[in-house]
């Protein structure tokens, strides 16, 4: 996985009628049961039928395929939802497959059921998996219209440096410039882009701003999983870049706003 695929995926709504080759869902299938999440959350994956299982969802048009994901009810479980899950998209990104995360516009009960969802297990989303149609519905073009899908907010609004009162401009960002903008190009629910990082000496801090609305009991804190999602580019884009690092938790103290919230940090190797 590299940061090319990164800038390659796009949410995919509207799918041609072809099936996927069986030696590429073979290949989905093996990814999907080695991957293992971050901070000791594993994340396990069920690949759906969409009619043999009654799976649906109203925004997308054509996909028969759909995989879902749940980890246990516990710290970190979105984050660790949202690394895992990301890794899974960029990699079917890299096969040729559309996908796009959906977390609020599918037939919620009917994936939980599909997937013997217990009570202590959480399902933050879906994606249907297949290939992109020539042209999106006018109801996709609507929706990426309307969310602004194409854009992002400017990097200085997003990441900092030493605390929240200095922005961050590309310029001075040094060797945090790729991994950030990969943060950046990340999907995130709505397109509120949650995530906020602050840059130390070899470290950099990862923060949620929260949206009012984004943490319920079904899904748990979906803003969370965004933020799972931009470490996931992070890791990959520093790998790229050739810095060696880990994420840890260990809040920094750094003076912060009401609604935003320390996740994790990296620390890099030197
Ligand atoms: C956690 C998460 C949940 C999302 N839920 C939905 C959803 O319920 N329905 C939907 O149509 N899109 C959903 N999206 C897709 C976003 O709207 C999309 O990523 C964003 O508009 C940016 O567009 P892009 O993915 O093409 O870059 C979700 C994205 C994320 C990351």
């Amino acid at each position: 996985m590299d940061t090319e695929v990164i800038r390659k995926r796009k949410s995919i709504r509207t799918y041609r009628e072809q099936e996927i080759p069986e030696q590429t869902l073979n290949k989905v299938k093996n990814f999907l049961q080695g991957d293992t999440g971050l901070f000791e959350v594993p994340v396990t994956f069920t690949i759906l039928n969409a009619k043999k299982e009654g799976v649906t969802s109203p925004v997308i048009i054509g996909a028969d395929t759909f995989i879902a994901g749940k980890c246990r009810k516990q710290k970190n479980a979105e984050v660790s939802f949202g690394y895992a899950f990301e890794k899974f998209v960029l990699y079917a990104t890299s096969l040729g497959l559309g996908t796009v995360w959906l977390a609020a516009t599918i037939d919620r009960k009917a994936f939980e059921k599909a997937i013997h969802l217990e009570d202590d297990e959480v399902m933050p989303a879906v994606t249907p998996l297949g290939f992109a149609a020539a042209k999106r519905s006018i109801r996709e073009s609507m929706m990426r219209k309307g969310l602004k899908s194409d854009s992002r907010l400017p990097f200085e609004e997003l990441f900092f440096h030493d605390d929240f009162q200095k922005p961050l401009s590309v310029a001075t960002a040094g060797i945090w410039e790729l991994p950030l903008e990969m943060v950046r190009l990340a999907p995130s629910a709505t397109n509120k882009q949650p995530w906020r990082a602050v840059v130390g000496k070899n470290k950099v801090y990862f923060y949620e701003k929260k949206t009012k609305g984004y943490a319920k009991e079904s899904t748990g804190d979906i803003q969370k999983v965004d933020l799972g999602i931009a470490l996931c580019h992070f890791e990959i884009a520093a790998k790229e870049s050739g810095l060696k690092g880990r994420f840890i938790q260990a809040d920094p103290g750094i003076s912060v706003a009401g609604d935003t919230e320390y996740i994790a940090t990296y620390v890099l190797e030197v």
